[in-house]
Formats: structure tokens, sequence, C-alpha cells
């Protein structure tokens, strides 16, 4: 107790406001081993991780970081057994339902990003609701990646550019990144500069690709349902104290 009150104590002190990160890109990974070490069906583990989830977007909010993304669902994701696929879609489709409700306060906006095709009618349809209901709010924005993949990402924003140049908008020789940024799912936001992926693994897994080229990356030793505010806080404590140089000297 006296140590967590320590810890607490130490990073509000060292945190830099004027030098948050903009947008934090978290790889939630580990809730199968949390749920395993406690003999514990995965979908526990899952659940759990819902749980952090929501600590952590409210202490970002709290703090002032204006965009997270988390990653909900990966592309590959459906080559988990059918109940666990089922028991991921019900836990985002509760989450999406009660956002109205429980993340009102904390003013979130929130976004899902990744191909909606392959989701089901119901979940295309909530995900369009939660994203309006909670467009006119001024707090941090929230993406959910869902059924998201960063190549994927990358041949959509391509196909876009396609259709343009077929229409007769650009020449292929004017492409430039600006116009692969505006046609991510990321549009009009920042990149992430703060990546942090829990539970010891040191891997992109296929997100964000484009978004984390300059990004300070963290990897935590905890597993995702373990993750509290705190470690957050440590990670940007972390994060700010790394030189940043974009390439330069
Ligand atoms: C990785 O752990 C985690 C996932 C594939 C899903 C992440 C989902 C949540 C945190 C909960 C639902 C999200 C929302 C937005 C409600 P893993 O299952 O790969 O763990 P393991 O590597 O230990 O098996």
């Amino acid at each position: 107790m006296l140590f967590d009150f320590l810890r607490r104590k130490k990073t509000e002190h060292e945190i830099d406001m004027s030098r948050l990160p903009q947008h934090i890109g978290v790889i939630m990974d580990g809730n199968g081993r949390w749920a395993k070490k406690r003999g514990l069906p995965r979908s526990a583990g899952h659940k759990a991780g819902a749980e952090s989830l929501k600590k952590i977007v409210t202490e970002a909010n709290n703090m002032g970081i204006k965009y997270i993304t988390v990653y909900a669902f990966s592309t590959e994701n459906w080559k988990r057994p059918q109940a666990e696929v089922d028991y991921l879609m019900s836990l985002l489709m509760d989450y999406l339902v009660n956002a109205e409700k429980t993340l009102a306060g904390e003013n979130v906006r929130i976004r899902a990003i990744g191909s909606r095709a392959e989701l089901s009618e119901e979940m295309r349809r909530q995900i369009k609701k939660t994203e309006e209901l909670t467009s006119n709010r001024t707090g941090i924005v929230m993406n959910i990646a869902l059924n998201y993949g960063g190549r994927e990402e990358i041949v959509h924003a391509a196909r876009e550019l396609g259709k343009q140049i077929k229409a007769g908008m650009l020449e292929p020789e004017n492409i430039t990144e600006r116009d692969i940024e505006e046609n991510l799912y990321t549009a009009n936001q920042p990149d992430v500069d703060l990546l942090i992926r829990t539970s010891g693994e040191q891997r992109l897994s296929n997100f964000m690709l484009w978004q984390v080229s300059y990004a300070e990356m963290v990897f935590v030793n905890k597993l995702w349902p373990d993750f509290k505010p705190q470690d957050l806080r440590e990670c940007i404590l972390a994060f700010q104290g790394r030189g940043r140089r974009f390439g330069g000297i």
C-alpha cells in the first residue's frame, strides 16, 4: 500500500504535463495467460481485460491525453476458436452499448477502426450509433481497433487512391505521404507517439504500421488485466525520458 502510494506520488511530480504523448497506442496482450494462471477460462481474462481498459481510458482522459487506440480484435483473431471469437464480439458489443452511459462522465469519443465488412450487421449498426452518439464529446478520442490489421489498412488506403486516379482526380506521380494518411482509418489524427504492449512480448503484430513510424515503444512485463493506471503513468514517464530525434541528430 505504502509502496503504491509512493510510486504514485513520484510519477505525479515527475510527469511533465506540457510534454504528454498526444496519441497512445495499446496492444492489450496477456488476457489468456492471466486467466490460465488462475485456472479460469480465457473468457474470464478478456472480461478482466475489458475492466482494465475502462480504468486506463479514464486515467488517460483525466491526464489530458487526446487520442488512445486499443487493439481489441485483429484481422488474424478470427482464427481463434469460435466460442472465443463470439465472446470477444459480445464484450465489444457490450462496451459499445454501455459507452453511452459509462463513459459519458468521462466525455470519451468512441470510434472503431478496421474493416467493417466482415462484422455482423448488428455490430456495424451499433458502431455507427455509438460513434454518432459520442461524436460531440470533447474528451479523449478512443479508437477501438476492431477487425483491424495494419497491412489491410494500407491496402484500403491504396484502393481509395486508386479510385481517385481512375476518376482522373489524382496523378500517380503526385501521390504524397499526406494522401496516404488521409485515407487511413485514423485520418486527421496525429501519429502514435507512445506505443505500449503488455505481457512481455516485443512485437507489433500488424498494429498501426504506418502510424507508429516514430513512436517510442514501451514493453511492460505485466499481463493486460494487471495493468493499472499507475503503470500507464510510468509508461508516460519512460516516454518522456527518451530523446526523440525523428531522424535528426
Ligand atoms: C490479447 O490477449 C487480447 C486480445 C486478443 C483481446 C483484447 C480484448 C480486450 C482487452 C477486451 C475487450 C475489448 C474491449 C474494447 C471491450 P490474448 O488473448 O492473446 O492473451 P494470451 O497471449 O495470454 O493468450
